[in-house]
C-alpha cells in the first residue's frame, strides 16, 4: 500500500528549548523512567560503536564519534510508572549520533554536537530528527541527579564540581534539583575564566553560594557530593581527599586514578556491560588493572531504583557513581521533548518522500 507525503518533524536547539528541553525537574523524571525500565529489563541496547583514531585516551585529544541505538518499552509498567510520578511508556526506538572534537571550544564551537532520530513505533519509519546536544547534556546531569537521590546523604550541604563547561552546568543543576539541601558549590576548572563565568551564570539559577577555587582539592575535601566533568587526560584526584559519606559522580574518564577506587565502600554504574564495552570508565579500568575485584562493583542504578539492590546503607559510606552514558536515557529524554513538541505544535515539518518508492522511476545506469 502506497503512503503519500511522509514528513519528519525536525527540532532545532531553539525548538527543543521551547518544548521544555532545559527543564531539569522533567529531565530527572524521564531519566528515572529509563533507569526504572533498565532495572526491569524492558529495553534493547546494543554496545555502542565508537569511531576513534587511536587508543581510548585519544578520545580526549583527537575526539570520537559514538552511535547509540536503543529501544525502550514501558507498557507492562503503566501503573508502577504512574505511582512513582514518572512519565508513561516510550515504546519506540531511536539512535543518537554524537561526534566530539576536543579542539572545537578553542574555535568557539561546541565540543560535542548530536542528532537524534526517533522512529514511528508502528512503521519504524523515522518520525523525528532533533538536536541531541541538549538531550545529551540534560540526561547526563539527570543520571547523576537520580543516582544522588538514591545514594547521596539527604542532608548533604556542599557540592564540589570540577569542570565548568556544558556538562558541569547540567551536573550542578541536576544535583541541586535532586538534593535540595545542597547550599554551597565549590567550582574548579583549569581555566579560571571558565570557573568565573560558571559562577556568574549559575549562582542565581541554582540559588546557591558559588565559590570558584584555585586548587582542585578545595573542590573535594569538605564536599558531601562531588561531580567531575572535565577533559582531563591525566588523573589528578587523591584518595585521601574524600570525606566520609561522600557521593562522587565521575562522568568524565581520566580524573580519578583506578587505585583510588579502593577507598569506596560502594561503586555503582549505569550499565556494566556498556561500561566494559566502551572500556574508558575508571571503574572498568580499576577492575582490569587489578586495583579492585569485579565483585566490588555494587550494581547498576536501575537495580537500586527498582529495589533489587539497596542504595546507601549508612551516612559514613563513601559511594562512587561511574556512568558511561546510555542510549536509553537519550531516547527517554528525547521522547519527552518530542511529545511536548507535538502537543505544542513546535518544529519544522520536512518532506521525507511524497510517494512510496517513487525514486525508483528515476533509477538510471
Ligand atoms: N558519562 C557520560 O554519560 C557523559 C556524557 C556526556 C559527556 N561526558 C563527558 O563529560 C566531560 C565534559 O564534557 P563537556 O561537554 O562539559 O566538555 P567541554 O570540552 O565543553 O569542557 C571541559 C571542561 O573541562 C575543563 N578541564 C579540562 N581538563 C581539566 C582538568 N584537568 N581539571 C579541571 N578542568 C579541566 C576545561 O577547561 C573545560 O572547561 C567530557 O569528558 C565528556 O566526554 C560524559
Amino acid at each position: 500500500m502506497a503512503t503519500d507525503n511522509w514528513s519528519i518533524l525536525y527540532l532545532s536547539q531553539e525548538d527543543c528549548v521551547a518544548a521544555g528541553g532545559t527543564v531539569m525537574s522533567e529531565a530527572l523524571k524521564a531519566t528515572e523512567r529509563s533507569f526504572f525500565l533498565h532495572g526491569k529489563k524492558d529495553y534493547i541496547q546494543p554496545g555502542k560503536p565508537v569511531i576513534r583514531w587511536g587508543e581510548a585516551a585519544t578520545e580526549e585529544t583527537t575526539g570520537r564519534i559514538m552511535s547509540m541505538p536503543s529501544f525502550l518499552g514501558g507498557t507492562a509498567y503503566l501503573e508502577e510508572l504512574a505511582a512513582r510520578g514518572l512519565p508513561g511508556p516510550v515504546n519506540t526506538s531511536g539512535i543518537k549520533f554524537i561526534p566530539s572534537r576536543p579542539a572545537n571550544p578553542a574555535k568557539g564551537l561546541p565540543r560535542a554536537t548530536a542528532l537524534i532520530i526517533i522512529v514511528d513505533p508502528e512503521t519504524l519509519i523515522p518520525a523525528c530528527v532533533m538536536d541531541g546536544a541538549i538531550v545529551s547534556a540534560m540526561r547526563t546531569g539527570a543520571a547523576s541527579g537520580v543516582a544522588a537521590q538514591y545514594l547521596a546523604n539527604p542532608d548533604a550541604k556542599i557540592l564540589g564540581l570540577v569542570g565548568a563547561s556544558v556538562q558541569g552546568m547540567t551536573q550542578a543543576a541536576a544535583l541541586k534539583a535532586a538534593v535540595p539541601s545542597l547550599q554551597s558549590l565549590r567550582i574548579f576548572d583549569i581555566n579560571a575564566q571558565a570557573s568565573a563565568s560558571f559562577a556568574r551564570a549559575m549562582e542565581a539559577k541554582l540559588a546557591m553560594e558559588i565559590i570558584p577555587v584555585t586548587r582542585v582539592e578545595e573542590a573535594f575535601v569538605d564536599s558531601d557530593v562531588i561531580a567531575t566533568a572535565t577533559m582531563a587526560r591525566e588523573p589528578y584526584v587523591r584518595a585521601e581527599w574524600y570525606k566520609p559519606g561522600v557521593f562522587h559522580a565521575e562522568i568524565s574518564f581520566w580524573d580519578t586514578p583506578p587505585e583510588a577506587l579502593s577507598v569506596f565502600e560502594r561503586i555503582f554504574v549505569d550499565d556494566w556491560y556498556q561500561v566494559k564495552h566502551h572500556g574508558v570508565d575508571v571503574s572498568w579500568r580499576a577492575v582490569k588493572e587489578g586495583c579492585i575485584p569485579e565483585e566490588r562493583i555494587s550494581g547498576e542504578i536501575g537495580e537500586v531504583v527498582t529495589g533489587q539492590k539497596v542504595g546507601r546503607t549508612s551516612p559514613e559510606e563513601k559511594i562512587f557513581f561511574n556512568p558511561i552514558g546510555l542510549g536509553i536515557h537519550d531516547l527517554s529524554e528525547a521522547h519527552r521533548v518530542y511529545q511536548n513538541a507535538l502537543a505544542k505544535n513546535i518544529g519544522t515539518r520536512l518532506n521525507y518522500f511524497q510517494r512510496t518508492n517513487a525514486w525508483l522511476e528515476s533509477l538510471s545506469l
